[in-house]
């Protein structure tokens, strides 16, 4: 059976106070749009289809970096969640699968539960769930196990309002047949809209049936304010978290730990306090990740010691064993098996191979103002302390490099290449200067 997703997300969100449109707002370094299409993705949807309203072009951005075959469809003026819906007909115009409708700004509904709405047996399936506070929500009329309407909080009797099942807003239903019904939904209500939740009283009237699946608030949870995105990430910080620990990862202070939507960490790995995992971070399993350093589009092998305070930028790949320590940022690199940046270090657009040492301080010199130049660095070389590698260069295998030097051209394998001015020194002259040095010193108190 084949199923199509509409998502919404055209609501201006006043609340957030921005620019940005809501569903654009990360939860986990994510957009909220994008744990709302990975839930959905999980049913392998023939169609994906955004609703959008403000910022839409941002919103196809966002939407087809994560699924390129999505479908951003635009609501010029938000008349409510059946018109918004209604949106959608001619994306899906010939499918006939059924439809389930997610909300943009609700991003923890479970696969298993939209699966479940899939696998009900009724034309329409609503999720519900009981909140602590039912509040404004709407309300969901059964009887029995069947739904027989949907009422808004605004259009409630004072009965229906002591109703404690409550609309989530996601539905599924076939789509010709939903189509179909919001062709036949009018704005006669208290907020003069369009609502989607009056297709299932229309659905009852015309002989169809109808039901409820229910799940958590948790899952239903959805974001109006900055406050309620800061919750609802922390939400899944705490989830993700122990989930991690769950699968074999220590966590040694595990509420200083952040994590991103996509990260992945391996069993018997350690992550210290203080760590920030950002985007598209994959660390395989033994390895340690010590305090206070962050993390993003980097790869970290097994048996890794990453930290305190290390940088790791896009396109750092670290292989078996390698060492990353204090303030060392490593950014589009690749460090091989067993090589070691230890302190201080700016290791960028480059390749250092195995077993090498990279002193205390060395600068990879990859921007001339205009271009990124590579170094390469071959296997088993010792970088002396506060080396410039003035890139493009490459230094050869076994070879090594003065302190202080600034190589400005290629080390060949096993040379020892300096690049620094020679040492003078000068007897007694140290002791000269110190007298002169305190004799104007003495000058200038005399005079003050
Ligand atoms: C809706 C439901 C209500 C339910 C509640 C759950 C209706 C009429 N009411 O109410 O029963 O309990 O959600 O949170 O459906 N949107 C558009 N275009 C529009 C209007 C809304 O895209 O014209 C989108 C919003 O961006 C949002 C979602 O639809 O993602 C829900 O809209 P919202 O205004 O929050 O609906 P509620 O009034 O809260
Ligand atoms: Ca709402």
């Amino acid at each position: 059976m084949s199923v199509a997703l509409i998502i919404l997300g055209a609501g201006k969100g006043t609340r957030m106070n921005s620019d940005l449109p809501k569903v654009l707002h990360p939860i986990a370094s994510a957009p909220m749009l994008v744990h709302a299409m990975r839930a959905g993705a999980t049913l392998d949807p023939a169609h994906t289809v955004i609703v959008a309203g403000h910022g839409a072009e941002v919103v196809t951005k966002a939407a087809q970096a994560y699924d390129p075959e999505a479908k951003v469809v635009l609501q010029t003026e938000q008349l409510g969640t059946g018109h918004a819906v209604s949106q959608a007909a001619d994306a899906l115009a010939g499918f006939d699968g059924k439809v389930i409708v997610l909300y943009g700004d609700t991003p923890f509904v479970k696969p298993e539960t939209l699966q479940a709405m899939l696998d009900a047996k009724a034309d329409v399936v609503v999720l519900g769930f009981e909140p602590q506070d039912a509040g404004r929500y709407g309300r969901l009329v059964t009887n029995g196990s069947s739904l027989e309407r949907i009422v808004e909080f605004k259009d409630a009797s004072p009965a229906e309002s002591e109703i404690k099942l409550c609309n989530s807003g996601v539905i599924c239903c076939n789509s010709p047949m939903l189509f179909d019904l919001l062709s036949q939904v009018t704005n006669d209500n208290a907020s003069g809209e369009y609502y989607l939740t009056d297709v299932i009283g229309l659905a009852r009237n015309a002989g169809h049936s109808a039901t409820v699946v229910t799940c958590s608030e948790g899952e239903t949870l959805g974001v109006n304010s900055r406050a309620e995105l800061a919750s609802a990430d922390a939400m899944y910080q705490a989830a993700a978290r122990l989930t991690l620990m769950e699968d074999g990862v220590t966590l040694v202070a595990p509420d200083t730990v952040y994590l991103s939507l996509d990260t992945v960490i391996g069993r018997d790995t350690i992550i210290e306090p203080n760590v920030v995992f950002g985007p598209e971070v994959t660390v395989e399993s033994g390895t340690t990740i010590r305090a206070f350093s962050h993390l993003e589009g980097c790869h970290v092998s097994r048996g890794s010691v990453v930290g305190p305070y290390a940088r790791l930028r896009p396109g750092a790949e670290l292989s078996e064993n390698v060492r990353i320590g204090n303030f060392v940022e490593v950014k589009n690199a690749t460090i091989a098996e067993g090589a070691k940046v230890n302190h201080l270090s700016y290791i960028g657009d480059a390749s250092i191979g195995e077993r090498s040492n990279i002193g205390a301080g060395t600068i990879t010199c990859n921007y001339d103002g205009v271009l990124k130049h590579r170094t390469e660095i071959g296997a088993d070389v010792f970088i002396g302390s506060n080396t410039m590698l003035v890139a493009p260069v490459t230094v050869g295998n076994r070879a090594m490099t003065g302190s202080g030097s600034v190589i400005t051209s290629d080390v060949e394998s096993e040379a020892l290449a300096i690049g620094r001015a020679r040492q003078v020194s000068k007897p007694g002259m140290a002791q000269k200067l110190f007298d002169m040095l305190q004799s104007k010193k003495a000058k200038l108190k005399g005079s003050s």
